[in-house]
């Protein structure tokens, strides 16, 4: 595999880096502090070609690599991980059911207004009682002529409040179990959608994440992607892209986190030296350097083999989960270079560490990511 950067993936890293720091970084704080949605940025972004990077430029994408997508997302979470998830939602969760099981009508109708961020996409699998446990769905979908009514309640929708169109996976068929789950779209003017409980969170606080409400929602049956009963491998196929976006992110969140350290161990003087001087410091700032090193390595690979067009079940989720852990020990350590600075909002470097946390816990828990890789690995075993 060749982990060297082409010249357009490296002009793609120096375009986000720039857009990054000059127009989101500065507003970042506020926009946490008051959990505000950046529809602004999101609206620049979508301009840029960053709302449809790997969707074909048949359908209105910017027809890029997985590597350009995992370079965006980590670049934009270097600065602010909420316009990074949302970003990584629209490109994936709600972008590939529609790419890789849609009809031609379907991928007309709806990868335009995706890809060039005029509309927004979210992904609604998790219910109160579907978590990790993701195909105990109680959300029902029943066929009434050419439409279908929704009934149910979801929860933990990332963008959900703000989007326009929603990926939501449904029981056709209550006696199939994870064989009776089906995929919608649901168009946010739906009757009978509405929007419940906004979530306050720890981090993330400018992405929204929210209940959604089915009474009797009727949509069209042209929304149905793929068969009935086929909802379940779309939702797991979906989140093997998703996961490497949520890699992407928690490796921008620990290379934003580890550069603030950084700079601010140059400048803090204790003892009549700068802080940088100390093993101490150095220490943790090798272990950063190190464990980030490594986060990429895996995250490239798994979007290169994305592109190779193989599968990356596995690599995706070693992404997602060394990534995560990375994120959070460097967060929690850069805090702690900060010394009492460190826990003060005014710094920015706490709010690292709040948002690293969500990146262990969505779209499938390190737990669950753990069960995914010993699956895969046992079953590369049996191959032998
Ligand atoms: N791709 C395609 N198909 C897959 C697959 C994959 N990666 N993994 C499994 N499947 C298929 C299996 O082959 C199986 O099909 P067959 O019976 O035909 O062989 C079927 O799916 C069921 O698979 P399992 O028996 O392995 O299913 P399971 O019930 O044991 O669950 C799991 C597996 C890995 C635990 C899965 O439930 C899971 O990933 N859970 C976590 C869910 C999750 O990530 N939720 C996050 C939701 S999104 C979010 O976070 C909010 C947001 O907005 C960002």
């Amino acid at each position: 595999m060749d982990f060297n950067l082409s010249e357009e993936e490296i002009a793609i890293r120096q375009t986000v880096r720039d857009f990054a720091e000059k127009e989101i970084a500065p507003s970042a704080r506020e926009r946490d502090e008051n959990s505000e949605f950046p529809f602004e940025i999101i609206k620049k972004l979508g301009v840029l070609g960053f709302c449809g990077v790997c969707a074909s430029p048949e359908y209105g994408g910017a027809g890029m690599s997985y590597l350009s997508y995992a370079i965006i997302i980590e670049e934009l979470a270097r600065v602010d991980a909420s316009v990074a998830v949302i970003i990584s939602v629209t490109n994936t969760l709600a972008s590939i059911p529609l790419r890789r099981f849609g009809t031609e009508e379907q991928k007309k109708k709806f990868l335009p207004a995706l890809s060039s961020g005029e509309k927004l996409g979210a992904y609604s699998l998790s219910e109160p009682q579907a978590g990790s446990d993701a195909s105990n769905l109680a959300c029902m979908a029943l066929q009434d002529g050419d439409e279908y009514i929704l009934n149910g309640v979801k929860n933990f929708v990332t963008n959900g409040s703000n989007a326009d169109l929603i990926i939501v996976f449904a029981v056709t068929d209550k006696e199939k179990g994870s064989k009776g789950l089906t995929a919608f779209v649901v168009e946010k003017n739906s009757p009978g959608f509405s929007v419940g409980k906004i979530e306050k969170k720890l981090g993330i606080r400018s992405s929204d994440t929210v209940e959604l409400i089915f009474e009797d929602c009727r949509i069209p049956a042209f929304n149905r992607i793929g068969e009935e009963g086929e909802g379940f491998k779309i939702a797991l196929t979906t989140l093997d892209y998703g996961r490497v976006g949520i890699g992407a992110q928690a490796l921008g969140i620990a290379q934003g986190a580890m550069d603030k350290a950084i700079v601010y161990s140059q400048k803090r003087e204790q003892f009549g030296k700068t802080i940088n001087k100390f093993q101490a410091i150095q220490f943790k700032i090798a272990e950063m350097a190190m464990e980030i090193d490594a986060a990429r390595l895996l995250l490239y690979r798994a979007a290169l083999k994305q592109d190779s067009g193989e599968k990356f079940t596995k690599e995706s989720a070693m992404a997602k989960l060394f990534a995560s852990q990375t994120a959070m020990k460097t967060a929690n350590q850069a805090v702690q270079i900060f010394g009492g600075y460190g826990y003060m909002r005014e710094y920015e470097i706490e709010r690292f560490m709040r948002d690293a946390k969500i990146t262990e816990i969505y779209e499938g828990t390190s737990e669950i990511q753990k069960i995914v890789i010993a699956r895969e690995t046992y079953k590369s075993y049996d191959k032998v």
